[in-house]
C-alpha cells in the first residue's frame, strides 16, 4: 500500500538519510555580528559619578581637555582611533624605512592607484596636510571652491589662501529630520549658478565630501557625482574629492542607489573616483590607519608643484609625512574599509544605535550617517538658549551620566565671530562619533541606555558659561562654568 501512513514516514526517513549536509538551509539570524574576534584588548577605566564630577570641573567643563584614562567610552571621533588588523600589525613590522623609494611607498602607491584610478599618489601625515598642499597649490584671493560641505580643516584651509569655501549642499540636507537617501548631496542647480556668476578663471576646483561630515554623515550618490563631474568638465574645472569615508559612502550607494546592488564596494568607489581628477584623503577614516593620508591626481603638471611642496612641508614626496610601517598599513587599510562583511557592520552598528535613540523619543539627524550618530540638542534642551550651549551641557552630561566623552557641534564651536561677538550656530548637536573595530554591541548597548538616562533627566539640565577662550578654535581649550 504505497499511500500508507508507515510508507510516508520511511520515504521521509529516507529523504532524510540521503540528504548531505550541503542541502542544508543557510543560516543567516537577526543578528549582525562583529566580523572580527579579538586577540588584543585594552581595559577601560569605570569611574565613579562623583570622580567625574571633579574630573569635569578640573578640566574647565571641556570633554576636550579630559584626560583619555578618565573616560569609559570615548566617541569624540572616530578619525585615528580605529583598531587595526592582525594584517595590518604584521605588515607594519616588515616596513622599509628607506628615506627614498622605500617598498612600502610602492605597496601604498600601488593600493591608492588601484582604488582610485589616479595617476599621482602623493603620501601627507593625514588628511589636512593634503588640503594645505592642494590648496596653497591652487587658490588664491578672490577664487571660490564649491563643496558639498566644506569640513571645518577643508574651510580653514581654503580661507587660509584668501578665498572663499562655499557650501552648495541640497536644501534637504539642511533640515536634520528630513529622510532622503542622499542628504550630502550637491546642488547641481547652485553650482551652475555660481560657476555662472563667480566665473571659470575664478574656480580652482569643485570638490564633493564623501560621506559629508558636517552634514552628519550623510552619503553622496554616484549621480550626484556624476552631474559634478559633468559640469566640472564642460567648464574644464578640475574636480576633487575629500575622500575620508569613500568606502562608507560606497556602501550607502550599494544599499540605497539602484543599479548597484550586485556591483561590489571596491568596484562603486572606483566609478566614484572615475568622475574625479583627484582626492584628499585622511587615511584615518576609511584608510584603517591611526595616522597617514595622501592627495591623488592625473594632472601631471598640478602634480609636479604639490610634490615640490610636499617636499617642503611633509618630507621627500616617497614617504610624504609618514613612516613606512604607516603606508604599510594604509595599504591594507583602504582594502579592509572595503570588505562587505566589514561595511555591513559598520554601518548597521551605527545605525543600531540611532534606531535605540530614536525609539526613546530622541531626536537624532535622520537618516543615520555613516560614522557617527548626531543628537539634535536645541529639541532636547529648550529650557537652554543657544548661547548656553544646550549641546555643550548635553555633551558634558553624558560624562557625568555615562562617562562618555562626545563632541559638541553649536554655538561653542561655531558662534564667536571674528570680531569678538557672538551668534549662535544653525544647528545644537551632539555627534557621537564610532571608532571602527573598537566598540562591540554590548558597549553600543550601554551607551544607548546612557544617552535614554541622560535624556530622563533633561530638565534638571543647565546652561553654561564661557569664563577663558582662545581667538579662533575656542571649543578646543576654552573653559567654561555651569550656569547657577
Ligand atoms: N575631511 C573630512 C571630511 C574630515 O572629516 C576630516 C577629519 C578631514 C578632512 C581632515 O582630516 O583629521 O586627517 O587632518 N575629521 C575628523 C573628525 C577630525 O573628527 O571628524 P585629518
Amino acid at each position: 500500500m504505497s499511500n500508507s501512513f508507515y510508507d510516508k514516514i520511511l520515504s521521509y526517513k529516507k529523504k532524510q538519510e540521503e540528504k548531505n549536509p550541503m542541502d542544508l538551509e543557510e543560516f543567516y539570524g537577526n543578528t549582525i555580528i562583529e566580523p572580527f574576534r579579538i586577540r588584543s584588548v585594552e581595559p577601560i577605566r569605570f569611574t565613579t559619578m562623583a570622580e567625574r564630577t571633579e574630573l569635569l570641573k578640573q578640566a574647565g567643563y571641556n570633554p576636550f581637555l579630559l584626560k583619555a584614562e578618565d573616560v569609559l567610552i570615548d566617541l569624540l571621533t572616530d578619525s585615528g582611533t580605529g583598531a587595526m588588523s592582525s594584517a595590518q600589525w604584521s605588515a607594519m613590522i616588515a616596513s622599509d624605512e628607506s628615506y627614498a623609494g622605500a617598498s612600502s611607498f610602492y605597496k601604498f602607491e600601488s593600493a591608492v592607484r588601484d582604488i582610485t584610478g589616479f595617476k599621482h599618489v602623493i603620501p601627507t601625515h593625514q588628511g589636512r596636510a593634503a588640503e594645505n598642499i592642494l590648496f596653497t597649490t591652487i587658490a588664491k584671493k578672490g577664487d571660490v571652491i564649491p563643496n558639498n560641505t566644506h569640513f571645518d580643516t577643508t574651510r580653514a584651509h581654503v580661507e587660509h589662501n584668501e578665498a572663499e569655501a562655499l557650501d552648495l549642499v541640497i536644501e534637504e540636507g539642511k533640515e536634520p529630520q528630513k529622510i532622503h537617501p542622499f542628504k550630502g548631496n550637491m546642488d547641481i542647480e547652485k553650482l551652475e549658478e555660481t560657476i555662472e556668476k563667480r566665473g571659470v578663471e575664478n574656480i580652482p576646483a569643485i570638490m564633493i565630501t564623501a560621506t559629508n561630515n558636517s552634514g552628519g554623515g550623510q552619503p553622496v550618490s554616484m549621480k550626484n557625482i556624476r552631474q559634478v563631474s559633468k559640469v566640472a568638465r564642460k567648464h574644464g574645472i578640475p574636480f576633487f574629492i575629500d575622500a575620508c569615508r569613500f568606502a562608507e559612502n560606497s556602501w550607502f550607494i550599494k544599499t540605497r542607489e539602484e543599479g548597484y546592488e550586485n556591483k561590489t564596494p571596491k568596484e562603486i568607489a572606483k566609478e566614484m573616483f572615475k568622475y574625479a581628477d583627484g582626492c584628499t584623503m585622511s587615511a584615518k577614516k576609511d584608510g584603517m590607519s591611526n595616522i597617514g593620508g595622501f592627495l591623488a591626481m592625473n594632472d601631471d603638471e598640478l602634480a609636479k608643484k604639490c610634490r615640490s611642496l610636499t617636499t617642503l612641508t611633509e618630507g621627500f614626496p616617497t614617504y610624504g609625512g609618514m613612516a613606512g610601517y604607516d603606508m604599510e598599513a594604509v595599504a591594507i587599510g583602504l582594502y579592509e574599509a572595503l570588505d562587505e562583511g566589514y561595511l555591513r557592520y559598520r554601518i548597521r552598528s551605527t545605525a543600531y544605535l540611532g534606531e535605540k535613540l530614536a525609539f526613546a523619543g530622541i531626536s537624532i539627524v535622520q537618516p543615520v550617517g555613516g560614522h557617527a550618530v548626531y543628537i539634535d540638542a536645541k529639541k532636547m534642551l529648550p529650557q537652554i538658549p543657544p548661547l548656553e550651549y544646550p549641546a555643550w551641557s548635553l555633551a558634558n552630561a553624558l560624562y557625568l551620566i555615562g562617562g562618555i566623552r562626545s563632541v559638541e557641534i553649536g554655538s561653542v564651536m561655531f558662534g564667536l565671530q571674528p570680531d569678538g561677538t557672538e551668534k549662535p550656530a544653525p544647528m545644537e548637536l551632539v555627534r557621537l562619533a564610532i571608532p571602527r573595530r573598537v566598540y562591540t554591541q554590548s558597549h553600543v548597548d550601554y551607551l544607548a541606555e546612557a544617552v535614554i538616562e541622560t535624556y530622563h533627566q533633561r530638565e534638571k539640565l543647565k546652561g553654561y558659561k564661557v569664563v577663558s577662550e582662545p581667538t579662533v578654535l575656542r571649543h578646543f581649550s576654552a573653559k567654561l562654568e555651569p550656569l547657577e
